[in-house]
């Protein structure tokens, strides 16, 4: 099935928002001859000087929108359009295009598919002031709120949402370990391998204590790239370490955390700041953090740390993990074993065809709106969007199985009972539905 990005029509909203994996050779750059004082120093001068959030500003379980948000690099209120955090994304910190644009559609659920600007909550809901009436009745979520569409268990200092009740504060318990490996081993050669190894004793810590632990296809996939976003883009990519340093200190900033004479580490809410003296990633396409280095990253973290590629769940009570069994789930198109095969094309045609399958009242909904937002992107960013094959198609998944896991189950309704009673805006509406209707 060969997948053109950009065409106007159809499921063609998630194949825009990837790149053309290339070899795992690409992922193997050496910046050494590249660094760029002028293009790398992220500036945090006024207007961009960290001011910490207020009350009434939205901030959530996302490290690095809060930061953005923090320095005015996207709106400081936490609320801003579609374009401003996908190029904010892009020129901060160099991730690249295609994944940011993968990161704010999964977003969209959180967000207001009514407004041609397709605003998000990177945290709180937004005020509902000013909304249209559809939306006061059934309001955007904010980030913070789509438990298992986009926020998922056993993040690398979040807390499970049915565990803690509270799945956006950082938890420096589970800071701390992650801390320590880096302090112990700051080089990037090895940061790939620490933060996998963070998320696998998440994961484990999740299914010893979390009765209601989901980790479905998508929170599988969605968490394996999170934890990669924290080597990837926080380290400092200076002109004496060019190739990138997993700085403890910009961590800890980034994070929003401090720690005490007495050792003890605190946690500020809208604090997530980025060191006045810091190196994003160089600017060259190929060295921008997108498909041609995250799905390497992806598979090493699956062959070092093989309980990371956990499909399933806990059946109510700890330690009771069953996995799902993806070749049924899928209909025999994928199996765990297709999933590693080298190159990631496998993982990358399953995860834009999986999404398809999964969203596909929001990738309907906001297709045409997105096709504009889209040309935008690549104003903004200069990103360049191709073409991608894939081996084997997908058309169907079993639904029906995750019934079997209750940490799923408990997160559906929500959905539903978020629901207007009067939907008759819907056919009025050139969007059909609520995006809170949305099953994932
Ligand atoms: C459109 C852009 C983005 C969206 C919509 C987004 C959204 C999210 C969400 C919903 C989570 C929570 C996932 C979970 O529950 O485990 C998350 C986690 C995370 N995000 Fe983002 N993100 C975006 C961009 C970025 C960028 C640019 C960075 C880094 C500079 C970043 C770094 C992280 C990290 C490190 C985590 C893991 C947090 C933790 O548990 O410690 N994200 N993001």
């Amino acid at each position: 099935m060969r997948v053109l990005f950009l065409l106007a029509a159809g499921n063609t909203l998630l194949a825009s928002a990837f790149f053309i994996p290339s070899t795992d050779a690409a992922a193997q750059r050496n910046f050494n001859t590249i660094f760029d004082e002028a293009d790398q120093r992220i500036l945090v001068a006024p207007p961009h000087q960290f001011i910490q959030a207020g009350p009434n500003d939205r901030r959530g379980p996302c490290p690095g929108l809060n930061s953005l948000a923090n320095h005015g690099f996207i709106s400081r209120t936490g609320v801003d359009s579609f374009v401003n955090i996908v190029a904010a994304c892009n020129q901060v910190y160099r991730m690249g295009t295609a994944a940011s644009t993968a990161a704010a559609v999964l977003g969209m659920f959180g967000g207001n598919l009514l407004d041609p600007t397709l605003p998000l909550s990177i945290g709180e809901p937004p005020s509902i002031i000013g909304l249209p009436g559809p939306l006061v009745a059934a309001p955007p979520t904010g980030l913070t709120n789509t438990h298992n569409q986009f926020e998922c268990d056993a993040s690398l200092t979040r807390c499970d949402l049915y565990l803690c009740n509270d799945s956006h504060t950082l938890q420096p318990k589970y800071l701390e370990p992650l801390l320590d490996m880096y302090t112990a081993d700051p080089s990037i050669a090895n940061s790939v391998a620490i933060v996998s190894q963070h998320h696998a004793n998440r994961i484990a810590d999740s299914i010893a204590n979390n009765g209601l632990f989901f980790f479905g296809p998508v929170q599988m996939i969605v968490g394996a790239f999170t934890a990669l976003q924290a080597p990837s883009l926080f380290a400092n990519y200076s002109a004496e370490q060019p190739e990138g340093f997993m700085s403890v200190a910009g961590l800890m900033s980034i994070y929003g955390v401090s720690r005490a004479a007495s050792g003890t580490l605190t946690w500020t809410r809208g604090s997530e700041r980025i060191p006045d003296v810091y190196y994003r990633r160089p600017g060259p396409l190929l060295n921008q953090w997108d498909m041609p280095i995250i799905l390497p990253q992806v598979l090493q973290m699956w062959a070092q740390f093989p309980e990371t590629l956990s499909i399933g769940g806990n059946l109510g009570t700890p330690n009771t993990f069953f996995p799902l069994d993806l070749g049924a789930f899928t209909n025999g198109s994928y199996t765990l074993d297709d999933l590693q095969k080298p190159g990631g094309i496998n993982l990358l045609c399953f995860l834009y065809q999986l999404v398809q399958i999964l969203f596909p009242a929001l990738l309907g909904n906001v297709d045409d709106l997105l096709a504009g937002v889209f040309a935008e992107v690549g104003r903004v960013t200069e990103g360049v969007l191709g073409t991608f094959d894939c081996p084997r198609s997908m058309d169907a998944v079993n639904m029906t199985m995750l019934n079997q896991y209750p940490g799923w189950v408990k997160s559906l309704p929500k959905t539903k009972a978020a629901l207007p009673t009067d939907q008759s805006y819907m056919q009025q509406s050139h969007l059909g539905r609520s995006p809170l209707e949305v099953p994932v």
